[in-house]
């Protein structure tokens, strides 16, 4: 694991210039948005690059998103389009229309230059679609991860979002595979590392378990859980799988469970709340998230960013999941898929060293691929000046 240092980052300035005239624009929505998104802010306002933050409002409790913006000095957002939730077919509409009335505008010389999209959420599906429609270049970050599982809706948002983009960032090597595959031209593309794994590093010196661990009265060895997969958690029979997985794994080991609230209606008629060794705390914020993490003897997740971070963090991670966009976690090491009627047995095995893997990272995931982008970024901008 990386050495603890203490982090430098300053906050990441607004853009001095006036909204605009910022020829970069970053869309951010959902939760694993905020992380991703926060070093290549920071890099490219380093880089001087005027830049604008558009928040969709896809995510917005307190606890889904301010914190975020809190934890990583994040600017406020410029614009906040308060989308909200709604169906698949009602978000997308309502994030299509937000989004084409922030960034498309009748004076030529107002529109972005650049409007850069993180991972595979909804809002970074309509932004991709809204660039491309309009005429308005755009770069994604975190392209070429392929779960190859279309049920997955976020499947469709990374396949979609890569044929469209104009610039592709890439995080791990095989991801660069799958878009040759898919006959994307690779010119485009350019494998940068993690901006999610810049942002674990960059605030590694602030996750001390210990404050976690006496707040939630945890004296010894402890799981951390998450789950908002909605094959998971969508309906009441995939939830009492989960559930009962949990509590048999909880006579074994305490776990602790911030619950997305996705889940909540489901996993709670499941049964969830049940047992005290199962600990069901709200949503975390990111520095209270990974303290947690860090101090855990294993990570039992359906989460994409957390395989990653628990990757790092040498904390063995146990996915709730069929397959995974991240098959670098696994070969790494510290990452395993399991059913849940295995799930005891996976972390018995977990638990007698099965998945440690001291040593470097996967390559690139250094904490400067934000660099690596604000870069590419401002070679691109000049390029086209
Ligand atoms: C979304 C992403 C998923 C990502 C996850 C990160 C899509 C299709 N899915 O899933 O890829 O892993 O974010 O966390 O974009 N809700 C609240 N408060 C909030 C936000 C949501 O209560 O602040 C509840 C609402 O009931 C909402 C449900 O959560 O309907 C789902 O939210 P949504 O943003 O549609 O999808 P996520 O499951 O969060
Ligand atoms: N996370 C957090 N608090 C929590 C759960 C997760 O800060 O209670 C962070 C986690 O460390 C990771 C990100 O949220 O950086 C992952 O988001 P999520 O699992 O919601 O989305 P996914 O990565 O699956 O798209």
């Amino acid at each position: 694991m990386p050495q603890p240092t203490e982090s430098t980052d300053p906050p990441v300035p607004a853009s001095a210039a006036a909204p605009t005239a910022a020829p970069v624009v970053h869309i951010v929505g959902a939760r694993p948005n905020f992380i991703k998104c926060a070093p290549v802010m920071r890099a490219m306002a380093a880089a001087g690059i005027p830049q604008r933050l558009v928040h969709t409002g896809q995510h917005y409790d307190v606890r889904m998103s301010d914190v975020f913006v809190r934890d990583l000095d994040l600017p406020q957002p410029d614009s906040s389009l308060g989308v909200g939730s709604g169906s698949h077919a009602g978000q997308t509409a309502a994030l299509l229309t937000a989004l084409e009335g922030a960034l498309v505008s009748a004076d030529p010389a107002a529109r972005p230059a650049l409007v850069m999209v993180y991972g595979d959420v909804n809002s970074t599906l309509a932004a991709a679609l809204v660039c491309s429609k309009t005429g308005i270049p755009m770069a994604h970050v975190e392209a070429g991860l392929r779960s190859f599982d279309m049920t997955m809706p976020e499947e469709v948002n990374r396949r979609v979002t890569d044929i469209l983009s104009d610039l592709l960032f890439v995080t791990s090597p095989e991801a660069l595979d799958n878009l040759a595959r898919e006959g994307v031209d690779l010119e485009r593309c350019h494998f940068v590392g993690n901006p999610m794994i810049d942002t674990l590093l960059a605030h590694l010196a602030r996750f001390d378990p210990d404050p976690m661990r006496e707040r939630l009265g945890l004296a010894g060895p402890y799981a951390v859980a998450t789950l908002h997969r909605p094959a998971n958690v969508d309906t009441v029979q995939a939830a009492g799988r989960l559930v009962a997985a949990l509590h048999e794994l909880s006579a074994r080991l305490p776990i602790v469970l911030p619950l997305h609230p996705r889940g909540r209606a489901t996993l709670t008629a499941a049964g969830l709340l049940d047992v005290p060794e199962l600990q069901v705390v709200e949503p975390l914020g990111y520095v209270e998230f990974l303290s947690l993490v860090r101090g855990s003897s294993v990570v039992v997740t359906d989460s994409g960013g957390i395989q990653e971070e628990t990757t790092i963090l040498g904390i063995p991670c146990l996915t709730l999941r069929p397959n995974t966009e991240r098959p670098i976690t696994i070969s790494h090491g510290t990452n395993r898929l399991v059913e849940p009627d295995r799930l005891g047995a996976a972390v018995d095995a977990a638990l007698r060293g099965e998945l440690a893997r001291p040593g470097d990272g996967p390559p690139l995931w250094d904490g400067r691929a934000g660099e690596r982008i604000a870069a590419l970024v401002a070679d691109w901008l000049a390029a086209r000046a």
